[in-house]
């Protein structure tokens, strides 16, 4: 590894809030399958940010293990990727602390997902929500990353983490990589089946397919999904957005292009055309479920994997608390 060019290295996460989604698939993970081996990358699952919100702690438990069974299963090689929890790296706790203190509370007021979460939960707006963009500076700074692949809605966040780091660097000279969000060009962006103009969401049943569904879950979804009242299977996205996002759907399951598919289903209804994208789903989902199942049972097995995955996390991490430590002045071990 060290007298090889270095490769750029990549830092992504996802919270195990709720089961992982076919939009999770299609729009994360698929694509950092395809990074793994032209860069360096870390994959985090970062319960730490999930507490942002009320957990029930067994299913937080069981959905972080859960949650890296299914990177593996998805195809992200354990050899080839970091792949860890994030509270089982302290580091990221120590240096979001550090980094609180060089972010504005102007800054963190104006983020856009803080905005809608404090509405949603408007019980319950801890000062933890209102600081996770500080804890996902951290996760990001503290491995050097140089590219942070995200969706458009963790956008503001990367470009935060990059303020913070270019701040710190202004006041202490080069301690960060400065990170670049990374939205990658093969994700596709999966909506809702029941409300085409939303994202697919774990929170809402009905018009997510999780990865762990069974067939019979994912072809009762699909025959309820939202489509128009025309009968031409074509995409457009204005006009049609349900059909475009089931069209999205079965080119990202077949590796179809859009031409294709449109072909595939040219004078036939939406009665041929829902079940065809249901079948294309069960195919692509069943060898990932039929894996993942396999090593949820392998606790041993998960348990090596995250264990040194936050061994060479911690290692990593630690060349760059340290340096923090040092730079700003706190007294030496
Ligand atoms: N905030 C991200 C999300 O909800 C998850 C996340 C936490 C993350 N830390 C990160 C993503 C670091 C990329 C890099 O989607």
């Amino acid at each position: 590894m060290e007298n090889e060019i270095r490769k750029k290295r990549i830092f992504s996460g996802i919270q195990p809030s709720g089961e992982l989604t076919l939009g999770s698939y299609m729009g994360a993970i698929k694509s950092w399958v395809d990074l793994q081996d032209e860069y360096d990358c870390i994959y985090c699952i970062v319960d730490m940010h999930a507490i942002t919100v009320r957990q029930n702690p067994a299913e937080l438990r069981r959905r972080s293990v859960a949650q890296l069974a299914q990177y593996i299963a998805c195809g992200l090689d354990p050899q080839k990727n970091i792949m860890f929890i994030q509270s089982h790296v302290p580091q990221h706790a120590e240096l979001a602390w550090i980094l609180g203190c060089y972010t504005q509370f102007g800054e963190l007021s104006r983020m856009t997902q803080f905005k809608q979460k404090s509405q949603q939960h408007a019980d319950n707006i801890t000062a933890g929500l209102f600081t996770y963009p500080v804890l996902m500076a951290a996760d990001i700074l503290l491995y050097q990353a140089d590219l942070v692949p995200v969706g458009a809605d963790q956008k503001q966040h990367v470009e935060l983490t990059r303020d913070i780091a270019q701040r710190f660097n202004g006041v202490y000279s080069d301690t960060f990589t400065l990170p670049e969000p990374f939205i990658p060009k093969m994700g596709a962006r999966v909506m809702s089946l029941g409300n085409p103009a939303n994202k697919m969401s774990k929170s809402d049943p009905d018009g997510c397919v999780y990865l762990m569904d069974k067939p019979e879950d994912i072809r009762r979804k699909f025959k309820r999904a939202v489509t128009d009242s025309e009968t031409a299977v074509k995409f457009d996205k204005e006009n049609k957005p349900g059909v475009s996002n089931l069209l999205t759907i079965y080119c990202a399951a077949t590796g179809k292009t859009m031409e294709e598919a449109e072909a595939d289903f040219a004078g036939q209804g939406y009665g041929v055309f829902k079940p065809a994208v249901a079948d294309a789903v069960v195919e692509l989902l069943r060898p990932i479920r039929e894996e993942s199942e396999r090593l949820i049972a392998d606790k041993a097995y998960l348990e090596g994997i995250y264990r040194e995955g936050a061994q060479h996390a911690q290692y990593l991490a630690n060349k760059t608390l340290a340096k923090v430590q040092r730079k700003i002045g706190f007294a030496a071990r």
